[in-house]
């Protein structure tokens, strides 16, 4: 799509990058059929949801935000070097954050694309940019991750993508390569990645990051059944389930359930779903990283690595890659 094709909203354009077809219904179904039930971690981010998350990033034991944090604001100049000015910087997300705003303040692209599933968010964090940055044009694009799609062709230009978050994270190790594969054609021969990438750790520093004192990440996982209560016509008892986050070594990653405490029956849509006590519904999967684990990942992807920035603990790392 052409900018002159976009939808002109207040200050910004809008995208509709491909046909978004709302299945839940139909996800739902397929992921509580399986022998080990599973929902998808997109069905957490409701309004409550993301302010949950949001909360989720403040936590003492939530170490991962305030880390990549610091180290962007401590290597930003160096970062925005790399990415060289006005290029064209493609957004993993949505750029509501502190993170985004370092970024562009110190590489001033010249045309910046944020791409989230998020419609509203999407908008309003653009819209709320494009006031506080006149200088910078903004595309922004409504897209699902497990697709793919196409970024406008802004004519000659350096095109970077920033995907920070860990967010990458979520992916198994076949659907991540994938994005990986899907960030590499978008950002072309030329192109950059900013990525931000969570640090394989001692167990328990991981467990207490994802089961904090205060329940938020237990409300934030519970939180997905009230979600999909709301969205189609279930009846999930949320008192009936249990949050549970354990680190599972052999795959690296952090997984979070939803662990069942007693039998009883879920009703969506007038089917039965049998829930016995001790069944778990499997909502999260966080994959953590070595730096050389990630650069193994990038490389099949068509990615090189250029600098890594990790602290001191070794508790985050942030990577800029080129296309090879
Ligand atoms: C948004 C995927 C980066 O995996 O750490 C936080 C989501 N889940 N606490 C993560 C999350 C539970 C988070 N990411």
């Amino acid at each position: 799509m052409t900018p002159a094709m976009a939808e002109k909203k207040d200050a910004i354009y809008y995208h509709e990058l491909h046909v978004h077809e709302d299945n839940m219904a139909g996800e739902v179904h397929d992921g509580l059929s399986r022998q080990q039930k599973t929902l998808s971690p997109k069905f957490f981010y409701d309004k409550r949801g993301s302010e949950l998350f949001d909360e989720i990033t403040r936590l003492p034991e939530y170490y991962p935000t305030r880390t990549e944090i610091s180290l962007l604001r401590r290597h930003v100049q160096e970062m925005a070097e790399l990415l060289g000015t006005h290029s064209f910087l493609l957004e993993m997300g949505s750029g509501s954050s502190i993170k985004i705003r370092l970024l562009l303040e110190a590489a001033r692209p010249s045309i910046y694309v944020p791409m989230d599933i998020s419609r509203e968010h999407l908008i309003a964090s653009s819209q709320r940019l494009a006031n506080d940055y006149p200088w910078l044009t903004i595309h922004a694009a409504c897209v699902d991750y497990s697709r793919t799609w196409d970024v406008p062709d802004f004519g000659p230009g350096r095109y970077n993508a920033f995907f920070p978050g860990s967010s990458i994270g979520n992916f198994d190790p076949v659907s991540a390569l994938q994005l990986l594969k899907q960030i590499r054609r978008l950002v072309g021969k030329e192109g950059g990645l900013l990525i931000g990438v969570d640090l394989e750790k001692e167990p328990g520093i991981l467990e207490a990051a994802y089961n904090d004192a205060q329940g938020i990440t237990a409300s934030f996982n519970l939180n997905m059944l009230r979600h999909i209560n709301q969205r189609l016509q279930a009846d999930f008892e949320p008192d009936n389930f249990a949050h549970k986050a354990v680190y599972n070594s052999t795959q690296g990653r952090i997984e979070m359930h939803l662990e069942c405490m007693k039998d009883h029956c879920v009703c969506i849509n007038d089917k039965l779903y049998d829930f016995e006590s001790g069944e778990t519904i499997h909502t999260e999967n966080s994959y953590k990283y070595s730096v050389e684990s990630f650069h193994d990942l990038a490389a099949k992807a068509g990615f090189s690595p250029v600098r890594v920035w990790t602290d001191e603990a070794g508790l985050f790392s942030i990577h800029y890659l080129t296309a090879i």
